[in-house]
């Protein structure tokens, strides 16, 4: 199939009909958002909502999260929502931020990958929020990657993995936030942090006080236990060079990737001068924003380096810092090397 590039940026208003026609018709569209860019297909279409699994090559377990543009189209997709759920939407909508509510029946079956349970968020873009509005559809759309690959920053990243694989792509500008969203599941007995993302665990527990964080957002999943969220049980977000993560301060972390040969770095910029192995920034360690805005970017890259392995210094876990290093130790399959 031949793939759509609406360009947003020079003709807005032709980008967001299209799209929303397309969408109409039940088509896949790539969008941009202020996390990643998402492919969107109607949330009550099953067929519409199977091509974006297709294209994707992603796991039929592995449910989507379901975007809304205002609030009321909220009880269109969960239903029994409990009080917190709207302090948390009046806290954190619009914005990075996802809520798994018990699933409302007008939601496609495919959607929630057979559970109960859906995931909504409500983002700050203006441009999905713009088709959501022009197409009157909530949108179902996962990160717009192929399934494993880091997640899309750039309209070219999704062309990368999509082009001749969807029916088109409206091309905005960079992600902003550069991770995905935040999930806490508000159906279990206690609050659950599901996915670290720009909405921190310490602006969280302001609404939610009993906040839990999951033991899959750090560690890997045992054997035989059931993920909470079915997308962390996947490997992910790793390139093919063989990627180790390193903790350590910047001193050791210098002499230790540059006695490593045929291999690369992936650094902090404060260190950038001293590391004698092909190597990228990924941003200032006290940071953790801009590293969470190039973090995808710099996966991505790696293999154009064409180096065995490659080394990526730690950030630290506060603040986004703790949503980088999550999508960190899955890009190198929890594969930590503390020096
Ligand atoms: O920022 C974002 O969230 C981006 C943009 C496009 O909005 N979307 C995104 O979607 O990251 P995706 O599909 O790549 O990740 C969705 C995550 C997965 O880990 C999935 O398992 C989890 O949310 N999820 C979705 N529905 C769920 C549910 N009902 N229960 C538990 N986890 C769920
Ligand atoms: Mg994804």
């Amino acid at each position: 199939m031949e793939t759509l590039k609406l360009d947003a940026i020079a003709d807005y208003e032709n980008s967001i009909n299209v799209a929303s026609e397309i969408l109409n018709g039940g088509g896949i569209v790539a969008v941009p958002t202020e996390t990643v860019y998402g492919l969107a297909a109607s949330a009550y279409n099953d067929d519409a909502i199977k091509s974006i699994f297709a294209a994707k090559g992603r796991p039929q377990d592995n449910p989507l999260i379901v975007h809304i543009s205002n609030l009321d189209m909220l009880s269109d997709i969960a239903c029994d929502i409990p009080d917190v759920a709207y302090q948390c939407a009046r806290a954190f909508w619009p914005g990075p931020f996802t809520m798994v509510l018990p699933k409302g029946d007008k939601i496609a079956e495919s959607v929630s990958g057979g559970l109960k349970t859906v995931a909504v968020r409500f983002p700050s873009d203006k441009t999905i929020c713009d088709i959501i509005e022009k197409s009157g559809l909530p949108l179902a759309a996962p990160s717009a990657n192929t399934s494993g690959k880091p997640s899309p920053t750039t309209a070219a990243h999704v062309i990368d993995d999509l082009d001749g694989k969807i029916n088109a792509v409206v091309i905005g500008g960079d992600c902003m936030v550069g991770v995905e969203s935040t999930v806490v599941s508000l159906v279990g007995e206690k609050p659950r942090l599901l996915r670290p993302g720009a909405v921190t665990p310490e602006q969280l527990r302001a609404i939610l006080p009993e906040l839990i964080v999951d033991d899959a957002v750090l560690e890997k999943l045992k054997d035989g236990v059931a993920a909470a969220s079915p997308g962390m049980k996947y490997k992910h977000y790793a390139p093919n060079t063989t990627a180790f993560l390193v903790e350590g301060c910047s001193n050791s972390f210098v002499s230790f990737v540059n006695s490593k040969e045929n291999a690369a770095a992936i650094c902090f910029e404060e260190e950038y001068y001293n590391v004698n192995v092909p190597k990228m920034s990924y941003g200032s360690k006290r940071d953790e924003s801009t590293l969470a805005q190039n973090v995808f970017s710099c996966l991505r890259d790696i293999d154009s380096l064409n180096v065995k392995e490659v080394y990526i210094h730690a950030p630290s876990k506060d603040g986004v810092g703790l949503a980088v290093y999550n999508r960190l130790i899955r890009a190198c399959g929890f594969e930590v090397i503390k020096l």
